[in-house]
């Protein structure tokens, strides 16, 4: 497809790297394109970064009609830009697509507005340590009518925003308190999707749990408040005894492409790797009995983020002493290596602009 550029006026002046942070600065352009049940997707344009004209009656600022992805671009040693799996991002956001009754992308195009996109902007992939241009591509709804339905009309962009490390805490273990009130989703509804309602949805637990000292929360599943499902921004992983053990892709918790990345890296490794049902009851015991080794998070905006401790009905447990582990750190450098293309990508993931 034709995609239309509008230059802008003036270019804005790069930060500097030790400001970023995480999704506070934005770049020059954004991509856009259309979609009608008459036309398809139509209308493709990168044009200057700046507010989105809605009208009042908008799906989405009724019925929260809205799908997102995030990725990275990285900015390697000998100054390329390169991508992290970009397909697995395509594929899960034509998921997310499906379960929303959005209109989904071809792969082809998506990919096609993607690299565009990502070549438009790619001076703004910042390059001191643990930088990169994370990408939000994200769709929603637009018909001008409330009637609930599937949406007839749609309007799909990308943003792009340098940043640092989500947490502020960096590569430094964070604090995660496990949920036992809100749940996040249940099978059948939308955790697997990422769709913005089911972070507007977390929100109110992941303020108690900050206002407590803790980062995020840890969700247990919707129905029993049982089993361990994910946290906030991350899927989350355990090491018990001499397993690797993150819950099962069950439809209730977001399939994430650093968790599928992780796994491929264990396993390959030889590490005893289970995808399985893990109970609250059974990680209390690991915890009280000193069988949990290590515990982490892993997603593409906190990358892989050690767990130091986790808070339950008020007790408080301490992972590795607060310290990273070994696991941990053998999948944070193994995983950023790649990204940063600091070691070789036998695994074929990265996508060179
Ligand atoms: N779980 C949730 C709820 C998330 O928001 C994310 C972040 O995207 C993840 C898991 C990790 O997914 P990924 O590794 O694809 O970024
Ligand atoms: C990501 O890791 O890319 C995410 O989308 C997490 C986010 C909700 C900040």
């Amino acid at each position: 497809m034709e995609i239309k550029f509008v230059k802008a006026d003036a270019l804005k002046e790069k930060p500097d790297s030790s400001t970023l942070g995480f999704g506070k600065i934005f770049t020059d352009y954004m991509f856009m394109m259309d979609y009608s049940r008459e036309e398809g997707w139509h209308d493709a344009r990168i044009i200057p970064f700046g507010p989105i004209a809605l009208h009042p009656a908008s799906t989405v600022l009724h019925y929260g009609s809205e799908i997102f992805e995030g990725l990275k671009a990285y900015r390697t040693k000998s100054g390329t830009v390169q991508l992290f799996r970009p397909m697995e991002n395509i594929r899960r956001m034509n998921t997310s697509a499906e379960r929303l009754c959005l209109p989904t992308i071809p792969e082809d195009l998506a990919f096609q507005v993607l690299t565009e996109f990502v070549k438009v902007e790619q001076d703004w992939t910042p390059s001191a340590d643990g930088t990169s241009l994370y990408l939000r591509p994200f769709m929603f709804g637009n018909d001008e009518t409330l009637g609930v339905h599937a949406v007839h009309n749609a309007t799909f962009a990308i943003i792009a925003s340098p940043v640092g490390s989500y947490y502020k805490e960096g590569i430094n273990p964070v604090k995660i308190m496990i949920e036992d009130e809100d749940v996040r989703a249940v099978r059948g509804g939308t955790g697997y999707a990422k769709c913005g309602g089911n972070y507007a949805a977390s929100n109110r637990a992941g303020e108690r749990a900050e206002k407590k000292g803790y980062s995020q929360v840890l969700w247990l599943d919707g129905v029993e408040r049982k089993y361990i499902e994910e946290v906030g921004a991350m899927n989350v992983m355990f090491k018990i005894g001499d397993e690797i053990v993150t819950p099962m892709l069950s439809g209730s918790i977001l399939p994430g492409i650093t968790r599928k990345s992780c796994l491929e890296v264990l396993r390959n490794k030889g590490y005893k790797v289970s995808e399985r049902l893990l109970s609250i009851d059974e990680l209390a015991e690991a915890m009280h009995n000193g069988t949990l080794k290590e515990a982490w998070g892993c997603g593409t905006a906190a990358v892989v983020s050690p767990i130091g401790e986790l808070c339950y009905k008020d007790h408080k447990y301490t992972v590795n002493n607060g310290e990273i582990g070994e696991v941990t750190q053998m999948l944070y450098d193994t995983l950023t290596g790649i990204q940063w293309g600091k070691i070789e990508d036998t695994y074929n993931w990265t996508y060179q602009l």
